[in-house]
């Protein structure tokens, strides 16, 4: 069982665990990600690593609430526990003295984006973090992101916080020469990001979230398509070279099970589970 030790609401849906697991967070490096199971019985949740602190032995990550596994650990308050997490897995970020690099990141995946924003300052690297967000109230880290980047942005898709929509980056690469650009988002949107850097051949990176089962290279549920070759999102990942990546078909495959997600979270709160009187 692994301890909640801290629970902050980042937004409405939103939400940052701090979880007590040394073994974890002695191992953990940007850029992975662990199988939660909030729940004994529950279902298996990919969540990547926004932080680790090997002295106080915790880890953390942060998660949207978006079907019944993510509704139902929202309920969790601080003492409680998971029932099981694994990790560290997948591999880490390639982190180097690249030069110039745009740290991208959307919507929940702000949280580890900004892991990748510190640790690429602490290599050398000149970082602007852009944060794109669906409006205002569902911005969030503003302040940790200044702290870990030399230059940040703000983009929310109906412009009612700093740019509108990430076509201002067109703009940026124009002006700037940046040497990586690293994404962490929706698919649409590393899809977009991916398209904008390509003209002006910056290496992106982006990390893929497709459905997964162990996590671990048996399954094969987390097949993905980059540079025409077939990979497995956890064990070859999550990490990919955005310019090769197939993002259509992921966005299919990401899709495949949705019926099911529904009827599975409908049933969950028409259960009571959802404790809806909460909110
Ligand atoms: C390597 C990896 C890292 C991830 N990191 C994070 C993270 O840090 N924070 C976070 O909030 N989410 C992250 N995700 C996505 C997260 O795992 C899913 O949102 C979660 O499994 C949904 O579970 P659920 O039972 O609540 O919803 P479900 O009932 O499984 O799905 C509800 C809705 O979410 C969509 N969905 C389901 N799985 C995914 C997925 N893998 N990616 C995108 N949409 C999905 C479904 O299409 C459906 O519309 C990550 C996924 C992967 C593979
Ligand atoms: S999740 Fe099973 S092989 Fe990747």
């Amino acid at each position: 069982m692994y301890a909640i030790v801290t629970k902050t609401q980042l937004a409405h849906k939103e939400t940052l665990f701090e979880v007590d697991a040394p073994d974890i967070a002695a191992k953990a490096q940007p850029g992975q990600f662990l199988i939660v199971i909030p729940k004994q019985g529950g279902e298996r949740v990919p969540l990547t690593i926004c932080a680790y602190d090997v002295q106080k032995g915790t880890i953390s990550f942060a998660f949207h609430e978006v079907g019944k596994t993510t509704k139902e650990m929202g309920t969790l308050e601080k003492g409680d526990h998971l029932f099981n997490v694994t990790g560290p897995l997948g591999n880490p970020s390639e982190i180097k003295k690249y030069g110039r690099v745009l740290c991208v990141g959307g919507s929940i995946m702000i949280a580890p984006l900004l892991l990748q924003s510190k640790a690429m300052k602490a290599a050398g690297n000149h970082v602007t973090t852009v944060l794109g967000c669906r409006s205002k109230e569902f911005l969030f880290m503003m302040d940790e992101a200044k702290a870990v980047s030399d230059e940040v942005y703000v983009a929310s898709d109906d412009g009612t916080i700093g740019e509108k929509g990430m076509e201002f980056l067109s703009d940026l690469l124009k002006n700037e020469r940046f040497d990586r650009c690293v994404v962490m988002g929706p698919v649409v949107m590393m899809k977009a990001v991916s398209d904008i850097t390509r003209p002006y051949d910056i290496p992106t990176t982006v990390s893929l979230t497709p459905i997964m089962i162990d996590g671990m290279g048996m399954c094969g549920v987390c097949r993905v398509t980059v540079g025409g070759k077939m990979l497995f999102g956890c064990v070859d990942g999550p990490e990919f070279d955005g310019h090769k990546t197939n993002f259509d078909e992921l966005i299919k495959r990401q899709r495949t099970m949705l019926p099911e997600e529904r009827l599975s979270s409908i049933l969950w709160e028409t259960d009571g589970g959802c404790q809806c009187g909460r909110r």
